[in-house]
This record gives structure tokens, sequence and C-alpha cells, in this order.
């Protein structure tokens, strides 16, 4: 019982140290200007209570002051990036993306500090007179404003039922719908106003290998039904597939003048041999061989070196691609890669992968071959390892956090966090000793006979 106890505190105790809750702010205006870019503060930092007080100053010094505070229960940045686009039958931000693309002003604040949106209402109140409205969603049509005097309208939006994909989806288009309705009237009555859509808590968003499969499974299937041309690449070992690459665009340019677009010929007509390829539990070389190409390029042979590897520390298998080789007429440019990574049983996506140093993940010339080339790869998508019904495996995705070292971290503070609670635990254990001398009583005898 003590053991769960102190668990369970010291899970607290975790989450507290991993993560202060935060959550995102959207802010958007008609006044025009009233953020300029030094605000788009560091990514990774928590803005707290006296920072965002500070950034919603320039929203109270405007003439005509309205307010439209949309309070969600919760919402995390990552539901932004997750369910961006269209999602089924849903389009989850579709207004609100469209609103803060064509706003006079906006901030995207993706981390908050909870406390300081627990406390937002009763900041803005002390902060101007505002004459305060509260809106249910069914009067949001017959809204009446009096802009004789500063307004706050808080529309509580409704719930977002977590419990799959398609409901959460369903709940944030539901949301979104409400938020473009209440703007386009504001708009149409030709209101200045400014607001803010933030939730209460962060979403715990805890979503299974299964269910990000099975939505996969479902987007793909709507795809597939779309584009019949186009099919990852993939490289048998006799009996089964063992590499899988796609992409939606894999062109290369030679001395910024030569451009050779692959596309086409790797992933819908397939004139391209594969036969180099090898695959192996520890070493998968991907070889793409194009044949009359261009004048001037008789062969293009281009390679992705993979391995699979066990890093002691993360106490798991990680697969990385550690370089890329062009072959053109013989002569061979080598590149190093920056970060393409995942845990073995995974497959690796990237939005841009390439020479450019904007790119997601970057080739880095080795050789001075390698510097007359350009590559351009969008939409990446590989994996040469643990390929399970003949399909791309979950995605990790470059974007995402989820390195060996952070791995690495997450794995030691737990075998250490378990040192500690068992320490503790038997600490706890010890019981003080139930008989001590005690002179009132009768004494310890302890019997002296040899
Ligand atoms: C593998 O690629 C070939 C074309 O090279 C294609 O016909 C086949 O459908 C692919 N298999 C899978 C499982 O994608
Ligand atoms: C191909 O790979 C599968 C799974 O990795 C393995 O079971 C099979 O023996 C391999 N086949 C050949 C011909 O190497
Ligand atoms: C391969 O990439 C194309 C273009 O991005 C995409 O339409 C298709 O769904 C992808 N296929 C798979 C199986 O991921
Ligand atoms: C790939 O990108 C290049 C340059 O960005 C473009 O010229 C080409 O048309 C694209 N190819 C396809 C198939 O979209
Ligand atoms: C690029 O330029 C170099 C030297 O200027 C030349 O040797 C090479 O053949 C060119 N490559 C292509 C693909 O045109
Ligand atoms: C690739 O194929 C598609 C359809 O098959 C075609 O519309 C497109 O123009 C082709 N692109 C190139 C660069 O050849
Ligand atoms: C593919 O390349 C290999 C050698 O690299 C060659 O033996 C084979 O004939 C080629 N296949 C085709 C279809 O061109
Ligand atoms: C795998 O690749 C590494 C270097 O990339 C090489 O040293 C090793 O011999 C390869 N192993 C196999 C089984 O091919
Ligand atoms: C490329 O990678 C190799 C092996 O990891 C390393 O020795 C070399 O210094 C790297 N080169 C560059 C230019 O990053």
């Amino acid at each position: 019982m003590a053991l769960v106890q102190l668990f369970y505190s010291f899970a607290v105790l975790l989450r507290l140290a991993l993560s202060v809750d935060h959550v995102p702010v959207l802010l958007w205006s008609t006044h025009s200007s009233l953020w300029n870019s030094e605000d788009t503060l560091q990514e990774g930092h928590v803005i707290s209570k006296r920072e965002l007080h500070m950034l919603l100053q320039p929203v109270f010094t405007q003439d005509s002051k309205n307010l439209v505070l949309f309070l969600q229960d919760t919402l995390s940045v990552e539901d932004f990036t997750y369910y961006s686009e269209s999602f089924g039958n849903e389009r989850p931000f579709h207004n609100v993306q469209g609103i803060l693309k064509s706003s006079s002003s906006s901030l995207v604040l993706s981390a908050v500090d909870c406390q300081a949106i627990s406390d937002l209402l009763d900041y803005l109140q002390e902060s101007v007179n505002w004459k305060l409205t509260a809106i249910e969603e069914s009067e949001v049509s017959k809204l009446e404003v009096d802009t004789s005097k500063p307004n706050i309208f808080v529309v509580k939006l409704q719930p977002i039922s977590r419990l799959n994909d398609i409901s959460t989806a369903k709940a944030f288009a539901a949301n979104d719908k409400i938020i473009g309705r209440l703007t386009m009237i504001l708009q149409e009555k030709g209101i200045q106003f400014s607001v803010i859509y933030t939730a209460v808590r962060p979403s715990r968003i805890l979503r299974t290998l299964d269910v990000v499969l099975e939505s996969r499974r479902r987007l793909m299937a709507i795809e597939a039904q779309e584009t019949l041309q186009q099919h990852p690449l993939n490289v048998t070992n006799g009996t089964d597939i063992c590499i899988l690459f796609n992409a939606s665009n894999f062109s290369l340019t030679a001395n910024k003048t030569v451009h050779v677009d692959l596309t086409n010929l790797t992933f819908v007509s397939s004139k391209v041999n594969l036969s180099s390829s090898v695959c192996s539990a520890t070493n998968a070389t991907l070889s793409l061989n194009y044949d009359g190409l261009l004048d001037g390029i008789n062969s293009l042979e281009i390679r992705f070196l993979m391995t699979n590897k066990f890093y002691s520390g993360s106490a798991r298998d990680w697969f990385t691609l550690d370089s890329v080789e062009i072959v053109c007429n013989t002569k061979v440019a080598r590149y190093n890669v920056s970060i393409i990574s995942a845990p073995a049983e995974y497959s690796f996506h990237c939005q841009l992968v390439g020479t450019s140093s904007l790119y997601g993940a970057k080739l880095i010339p080795v050789n001075s071959e390698a510097k007359i080339w350009d590559v351009y790869i969008s939409e990446f998508q590989i994996q040469g390892f643990n390929i399970k019904n003949n399909k791309f495996s979950y995605a990790s995705d470059c974007t995402s956090f989820f390195s060996p070292g952070i791995w690495m971290g997450l794995v030691t503070s737990i075998v250490l966090l378990w040192i500690l609670t068992y320490g503790v635990h038997m600490i706890m254990q010890l019981t003080t000793n139930s008989r001590f001398d005690d002179p009132k009583g009768t004494a310890l005898s302890v019997p002296q006979t040899e």
C-alpha cells in the first residue's frame, strides 16, 4: 500500500519535474501590428503569467476594445500538428487557420503556463472596466454588441472528447465552426476586436500505436482511391519486403543547371533497377539505378545506406540512415545525413530532406563531388528493417524530439526512480524495536545458564 502511494507521489513529482503544465494560446486581432516579430518568443520556452500580461497590453490600449475569449477544456500544440490536415471528412482547424492567416495581427504562443490561464479572466477584469458577457454556443448567432463600452465575450467551447481520433477531430471541427461563425458575425457588424483562443488544461495525448496505425491506414485507404498511380517503392529479399521508400517529389540538380526529376521513374513507372540493393538484419542498402536518363548522365545510381544497431543506453534497437551516395558516370558523391534515426520497429518520415540547410533532415557533403549536386526529396519516408505486412510501420517524424539521446535520458531516469522508490520502500519497512527496556515493567531477563 505504502509502496503504491509512494510510487504515485513520485509519478506526480516526475510529471511536475518534466513539464510545467502549459497550453498553447492563439491571439489574433483586427487591429494591425499589435505584435511584432520579436514577440514570437523562443520555442521551448514556457511563457509565464507576467510575460503573457505584457503580450496582452497592446489589446488594452486600442480605441475600441472588444475581446473574445474562446476557452476549451483541453488543448495542446500537438493537436494543431496532428489534426492540421483534413481528418477523414473533418477539417478540424479549418476556420482558425484561415482567420489566423488573414488577420491584421496574430500571435501563436505554443506554451503558456496553465496558471496564467486560470487567472486570465480575473486579470482581464482588473485591467479594463469591461462589460463581461458569457455566450453559450447556441446564442452565438443572436449576439448583440454595445460598442459604447469595452466588451469581453467569453465563449466556453464544448469539451473535447478524446475517445478516439475521429471523435476528437469532430469535436475540434465543431468548436472551429463556432469560432468561425462568431468571427464572421463581428466582422459583418464592422466591429474591431481581438480574440484569445486557449484551454484550461493541456491534453495528455497518449495515442496508442494501434490508434495511430488505424488512422493512418484509414487515411491511406482514402488516398489510394484518389491516386492509383503512385505507390511506395519496395525491395524484397526473395520472399519478403525488406525496404520501403516513398516520397512525393524526388529530384536532383547537377551543377545548378541540369534538373533530373526522378519522381515518376521511381514511384509511378518503376523504371528503376533495384538489383544492387542489400538487406540484412543489421545493414540495408537501397540502391536505385537509372540508365539512359539524359545526355551527359549515362548511368546514375543513388544509394541509401542504413544500419540497425543496439544502443545500450536506450535499451533498444535504433535504425539510422548513415549516408547517401550518388554515383554518376562512375564518380561517387558522398553525403553524411544529419538526423535520420528512429526506433528500429518504426519507419522514418520527414517533410523535406536534401542538401539545403533549411530542410528537416540535411545531407552534408563529404567529398568535393558531392558539392555539385542539389538533392530535394519531399514527404520522405523510409524503412529498412522490421517491415510487417508489407507496409510502413508507425512513422517517427524528423520534427519530433524523439531521439536516442532523449530516450536514453528517459530510460535512465526511470531506472534511477525505481531504485530510489525501492530504497525508500525498504526504509519504511524498518520497524522500531517493539521491546525497549521499560523501567516500570518487568525487567528483561537474560537467562545466564551455562
Ligand atoms: C512492390 O513493387 C511492385 C512494383 O515494383 C508493385 O507492383 C507491388 O505492388 C509492390 N508491392 C507492395 C506490397 O507494395
Ligand atoms: C527475408 O527476410 C525474412 C524476414 O526478415 C526472412 O524470414 C527470410 O528468410 C528472408 N529470405 C531470404 C531469402 O533471405
Ligand atoms: C507515398 O507518397 C505519396 C505522395 O506523398 C502519397 O500520396 C502516398 O499516400 C504515400 N504512400 C504511402 C503508402 O505512404
Ligand atoms: C518536383 O520538384 C521540382 C522542383 O521543385 C519540380 O520542378 C517538379 O515538377 C516536381 N515534380 C513533381 C512530380 O511534382
Ligand atoms: C558538372 O560539372 C562538372 C565540371 O564542371 C562536369 O565534370 C560534370 O560532368 C557536370 N555534371 C553534370 C551531371 O552535368
Ligand atoms: C509524372 O506523371 C504524372 C502523371 O502520370 C504527370 O502528370 C506528370 O507531368 C509527370 N511529371 C513529370 C515531371 O514527368
Ligand atoms: C539491373 O542491374 C543489374 C546489375 O547491376 C543487371 O544485371 C540487370 O540486368 C539489371 N536489370 C534490368 C532490368 O535492367
Ligand atoms: C554493415 O555496415 C558496416 C559499415 O557501414 C560494415 O562495417 C559491416 O561489415 C556491415 N555488416 C554487414 C553484415 O554487411
Ligand atoms: C561523416 O561521417 C563520418 C563517420 O560518421 C565522419 O568521420 C566524418 O567526419 C563526417 N564528415 C562530415 C563532413 O561531417
